[in-house]
């Protein structure tokens, strides 16, 4: 390798991060204003929080056991000698920030959304990296199946929108703290049963965490995990309560569901319901988007007793498959001839610029000819001459690339003419 090249691999974007470039960017504006314009529907309002968090939060909040927490953190110690974690995802971080700014007292409906980067150590593939981006929503204080069916009819919503279509939504409920540890401890033994045919760190998990065998995605394990007992036989009444009020409101809806009885989710928090679309033109990582209820987070955190549920969307996965049209773009392209006519060139830019017309001007000597075939390149909808000719009169040139026609007046009466256009 030249030093040149071996430079230039140094520099390069870090394996499993991508940049998001004019041309590809458009797309991600279309989504954004899409994903605020139908959850503002919803009632949901937009909160931010930090990129980094005490790694205790994902310890807690995502959980121990979990592959997020014990494989894949970004975790690093600062200059205060504090550990540190890129967050991973974001539903910790919404539970911290309503505790922190006690959201629960302001007696405002608790829905929140969100949109940006989340960052996992795993191994990058097609759908798969290492800086994703997700969108977020979380309702809190909202006990009513009602309310996971609601958001389960918000992501479809969303998803149509999108132009995203073919998609299969799976649901399941994974109990709760009374029914579960009957269910594990079925589990645990079903595991030890098997536990040489599971790899090592399922067999670790038979011991901590038995639940998590069905996130293993090794063939072997899988197959010896199918033969594990299901929570459906082991819900409390409460859960299975819970579970059928969801799959009713989601019949209202007009919801198409399939109940996958081993979708348990990858994160420990999940509390009755956990659900997931996928896709089947997204090949291995085929989830679009994932979610459920975790009805104990914050108050484990030591905040109120107040339950939550939610979903993440991917936001690159759902982008490889949207079919998004992304704003028609109209550029007026300002041709100047000479130091004179840059002052005024500058002047109207602004001028047309503050009346919301999108004006470019590029500061490069350049004759007439040169400045239309730069306009073409640029694919510019219409171009301004301004000349010697046009100093004195006050009137300037405004030609249409499509059409060839040019107009010559002053700048009131053009910008009349490019907004009626
Ligand atoms: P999750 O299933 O870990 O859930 O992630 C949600 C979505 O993020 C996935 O369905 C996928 O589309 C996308 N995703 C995850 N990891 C990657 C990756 N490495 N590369 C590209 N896309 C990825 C959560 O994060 C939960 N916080 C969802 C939630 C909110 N549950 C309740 N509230």
């Amino acid at each position: 390798m030249t030093e040149d090249a071996s430079a230039k691999k140094e520099l390069a974007a870090i394996k499993g991060t991508k940049d998001i470039l004019p041309g590809e960017v458009e797309k991600w504006q279309a989504l954004e204003g899409l994903v605020r314009a139908t959850f503002e529907l919803y009632g949901f309002r937009e909160l931010r929080a930090p990129v980094f968090e005490a790694t205790e939060l994902f310890e807690k909040g995502t959980g121990s056991t979990s592959d997020v927490v014990t494989k894949e953190m970004y975790t690093f110690t600062d200059k205060g000698g504090r550990s540190l974690t890129l967050r991973p995802e974001y539903t910790p971080s919404v539970v911290r920030a309503i505790i922190e700014h006690r959201l629960d007292l302001e007696g405002a409906p608790m829905r929140y959304y969100f949109m940006g980067p989340m960052f996992r150590y795993d191994k990058p593939q097609k759908g798969r990296y290492r800086q994703f981006h997700q969108v977020d929503i979380e309702v809190f204080g909202e006990k009513d199946a009602a309310v996971d069916a609601e958001i389960i009819e918000m992501a479809h919503t969303l998803l149509g929108e999108l132009g995203v279509s073919g998609t299969e939504t799976l649901v399941n409920s994974v109990g709760c703290r009374a029914c579960r540890p009957a269910y594990s401890a079925a589990l645990r033994e079903a595991a030890a049963k098997r536990k040489s045919e599971l790899c090592a760190d399922c067999q670790r998990k038979a011991e901590t965490n038995p639940l998590r065998i069905f996130d293993c995605k090794i063939g072997s394990c899988q197959e010896v995990a199918r033969s594990f007992p299901l929570m459906q036989d082991y819900l409390c009444a409460e859960c299975r309560e819970h579970f059928a009020a969801l799959l009713a409101c989601l019949d209202v809806f007009k919801i198409p569901y399939r109940v996958d009885p081993r979708l348990v989710r990858g994160l420990d928090y999940y509390t009755k319901t956990t659900f997931e679309v996928v896709s089947s033109h997204l090949g291995a990582q085929n989830a679009l988007l994932g979610g459920g209820r975790y009805d104990d987070m914050m108050k484990d955190f030591g905040g109120p007793d107040i339950c939550g549920t939610g979903f993440a969307m991917g936001i690159e996965r759902v982008l490889s498959i949207a079919e998004l049209a992304p704003r028609a773009r109209k550029m007026l392209y300002l041709a100047y001839l000479g130091d004179e006519a840059k002052k005024t060139g500058l002047e109207l830019a602004r001028y047309f610029r503050t009346n919301g017309v999108e004006c470019l001007v590029e500061y490069k000597d350049r004759g007439m000819k040169a400045h239309f075939g730069r306009a073409n390149k640029l694919q510019a909808s219409w171009v301004l001459i301004v000349g010697e000719n046009e100093l004195k009169s006050g009137h300037f040139g405004l030609k249409d690339m499509a059409t060839g026609r040019q107009v010559d007046g002053p700048r009131e009466e053009l910008l009349s003419l490019l907004r009626e256009s």
